[in-house]
């Protein structure tokens, strides 16, 4: 039922403030004034002492499921002190690669039952690994074949397009961050930061659904481009590939996410005067280099299109022909949830702007059961 919208994919969009609510709900326990504020994930609890003692924590999924592993990475590097490394699942399969039983191995799909990641998660069992699952769907093989996991509660997700359940998928990798990270008194404010702006994440969310006219309007002058590039970096270099993916995917555009590091290794070269460039520059660790990002596109005459937090418009912007997407400002590592939306708009207003099928986009199925 999609109730008062056209489309799936537009409903899912915009009830993330409902689908995080979910994702949190009995998960983080608000302390009095002097008790220090906690998170409980019942699916992990059993199995904590293990995956801290790991070597390694390694992410596997495919597509959207493995950005959002990617822009929960940090916060759980930052956290947890565990090495984290990054796979697709297909290509750990492809190579063969190197699992111990020393390794916890977190495998995240919302479907559950995606079979590169499916095949990924036999290989890791027959290594040894702890075998950890981050899924949306109960009863699903993933969910069913883990050692332990999490159910993101995101609520059925129907559009090919994922939204809903990415924003759930970092919501809840970033709680596993802070139930694996351990208590010491040095990062308890870092902790209790984080808590208190997941708390406060639905009304974020709330306040960017309400660029949805302006990300159509933004639409309207993107409609015949035939290619968009997004860069981030940092916590939003996840953001950057997620953007892409959904105009990709959706409005059958060529996208690419950069990072924004690699910027003079290559993808300068592409930089004219007609090219659309959206950068994301909201406020975090990364903030003066890509300020410098946006001065070196802007010398090559880029046409850009900054994302930064509210109040930053004008330190952002080199020229008047530079568009902004002000964002509001959360705690850095919850930051991607945020970014993506205005992206998630764009792509949704771009598909319909561009004619084509938003809930079922050509060739693609919701949940790839084969090779
Ligand atoms: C569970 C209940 C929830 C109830 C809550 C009350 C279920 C599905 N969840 O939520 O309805 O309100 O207790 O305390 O009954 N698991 C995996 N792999 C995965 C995902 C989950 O093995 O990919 C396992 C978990 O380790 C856990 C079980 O499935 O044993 C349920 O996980 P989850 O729903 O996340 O647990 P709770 O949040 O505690
Ligand atoms: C993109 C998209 C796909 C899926 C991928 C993995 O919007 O939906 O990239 O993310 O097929 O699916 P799950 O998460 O079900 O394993």
């Amino acid at each position: 039922n999609k109730g008062k919208y056209e489309h799936y994919m537009q409903k899912e969009i915009h009830e993330q403030p409902e689908s995080l609510t979910t994702t949190m709900r009995g998960r983080l326990i608000r302390g009095g004034s002097s008790k220090a504020k906690s998170v409980l994930l019942g699916g992990l609890k059993d199995n904590l002492k293990t995956i801290r003692r790991s070597r390694r924590i390694v992410f596997i999924g495919c597509g959207t499921s493995y950005n959002a592993a990617l822009a929960a990475r940090p916060i759980l590097e930052e956290l947890s002190g565990i090495p984290v490394s990054m796979e697709i699942a297909s290509d750990l399969l492809d190579r063969q690669a190197p699992i111990y039983r020393e390794d916890t191995a977190v495998f995240v799909s919302q479907s559950g039952e995606t079979a590169d990641t499916l095949l990924a998660l036999q290989y890791a069992l027959e290594n040894g690994a702890l075998c950890v699952g981050i899924t949306n769907t109960v009863g699903s093989a993933i969910a069913r074949h883990t050692h332990c996991g999490v159910h993101i509660n995101a609520g059925c997700e129907i559009g090919v397009a994922s939204t809903k359940a990415y924003t759930s998928q970092i919501a809840v990798m970033a709680m596993m961050a802070l139930v694996i990270g351990d208590d010491t008194i040095s990062s308890q404010a870092r902790r209790n930061a984080i808590i208190d702006g997941l708390v406060d994440l639905p009304n974020k969310v709330r306040e960017v659904l309400k660029l949805d006219q302006e990300m159509k309007d933004l639409a309207k002058l993107l409609i015949a481009e035939q290619s968009l590039l997004v860069f981030g970096r940092g916590y939003n270099y996840a953001t950057a590939l997620e953007g892409a993916l959904k105009v990709k995917e959706v409005a059958l555009m060529h996208s690419e996410g950069i990072l924004a590091g690699e910027m003079k290794h290559g993808p300068l070269a592409l930089v004219d005067e007609n090219l659309p460039i959206v950068v994301i520059a909201t406020r975090d660790g990364c903030f003066s280099k890509q300020q410098s990002v946006i001065q070196q596109l802007h010398a090559r005459k880029g046409r850009l299109i900054v994302m930064c937090s509210k109040g930053d418009a004008s330190s952002v912007c080199p020229s008047e022909s530079c568009r902004v997407i002000e964002v509001p400002q959360v705690e850095d590592c919850l930051q991607p949830v945020i970014n993506v939306i205005p992206l998630q708009l764009l792509a949704y207003h771009l598909t319909v702007l561009r004619g084509h099928n938003v809930d079922q986009p050509r060739n693609l199925a919701k949940s790839v059961t084969t090779q």
